[in-house]
């Protein structure tokens, strides 16, 4: 199993903003991305629908041989790692919205999450809500139509920034000190969400945590890589445009 790469799926290019905490943390590693993108947004479907298709993902990435899955997606993490872990026989490393340290520092007892309507209705991200912020004012927002134009390509101006400042605006109100992105494509629109928020806001993200788990369960069932052989591999079932985009056209992207 050592030296098998790492797997990491995603709706689209959400993922690519943990590969780069994985990639610090862990450069002997190899990983194969698989951007599910031809069913994109996941934020809007069924708890039923995610799961069918994280199923699917997980699939494709280990009959390409990986030894770890990362779910690089809050949606699809909150809906399905359940199912994932009860069906395959393999770690699994998932995100959730960073609730846990963000309402163990706020000191105005306010806190802002961004994610998308699964992961707000899903019962695990709840489930984490009632365990550890329950005694803190929490302002959700659904950012609805970011994750399709991220997907799109547009990764800033007028269109975005009106969506964020519509979430961002009452969070401001509430005097939130925590914003927790819980939407793995949010990290890709930091400076425009830095330039609507006051200073003091402090963002909240997930890679490194990811990163640092995914290290850990590597460890434990030995299976970290010795050397690494310099074989990333990118797939998506959609348009690539975007892909290529973040990965600054450095990458062959598999069209499948
Ligand atoms: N990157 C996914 C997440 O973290 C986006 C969800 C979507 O496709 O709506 O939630």
């Amino acid at each position: 199993m050592e030296n098998s790469p790492i797997g990491m799926f995603d709706s689209g290019i959400g993922g690519i903003t943990i590969l780069n905490s994985i990639k610090k943390l862990l450069p002997k590693e190899n990983i194969i991305y698989y951007s599910d993108n031809f069913n994109s947004p996941y934020g809007n479907k069924s708890k039923s629908e995610i799961q069918e298709l994280s199923i699917k993902n997980t699939e494709f990435l280990i009959n390409k041989g990986c030894k770890l899955i990362i779910v690089a997606c809050n949606t699809a993490t909150t809906n399905s790692i359940e199912e994932l872990r009860s069906n395959f026989n393999i770690p699994f490393v998932g995100i959730e919205p960073a609730i846990k340290p963000a309402a163990l520092q706020t000191k105005t007892g306010s806190i802002g999450v961004l994610a998308t309507k699964g992961t707000l209705s899903s019962y695990l991200f709840n489930n984490t809500i009632h365990d550890h912020g329950s005694r803190v004012k929490i302002v959700e927002k659904n950012a609805e139509g970011l994750v399709e134009l991220i997907e799109q390509g547009v990764f800033d101006g007028e269109k975005i920034k009106n969506i964020l400042k519509e979430c961002l605006t009452p969070m401001i109100k509430q005097k939130i000190d925590f914003l927790v992105l819980g939407c793995t494509h949010y990290p890709i629109l930091i400076k425009t969400i830095k330039s609507l928020i006051p200073s003091d806001i402090k963002i909240i993200e997930t890679g490194k945590a990811v990163a640092k788990q995914t290290k850990k369960l590597l460890l434990e069932n030995k299976i970290e890589n010795t050397f690494y052989d310099g074989n990333d591999y990118f797939y998506c079932n959609g348009a690539s445009e975007s892909l290529n985009k973040i990965l600054n056209n450095k990458f062959i992207i598999n069209k499948l």
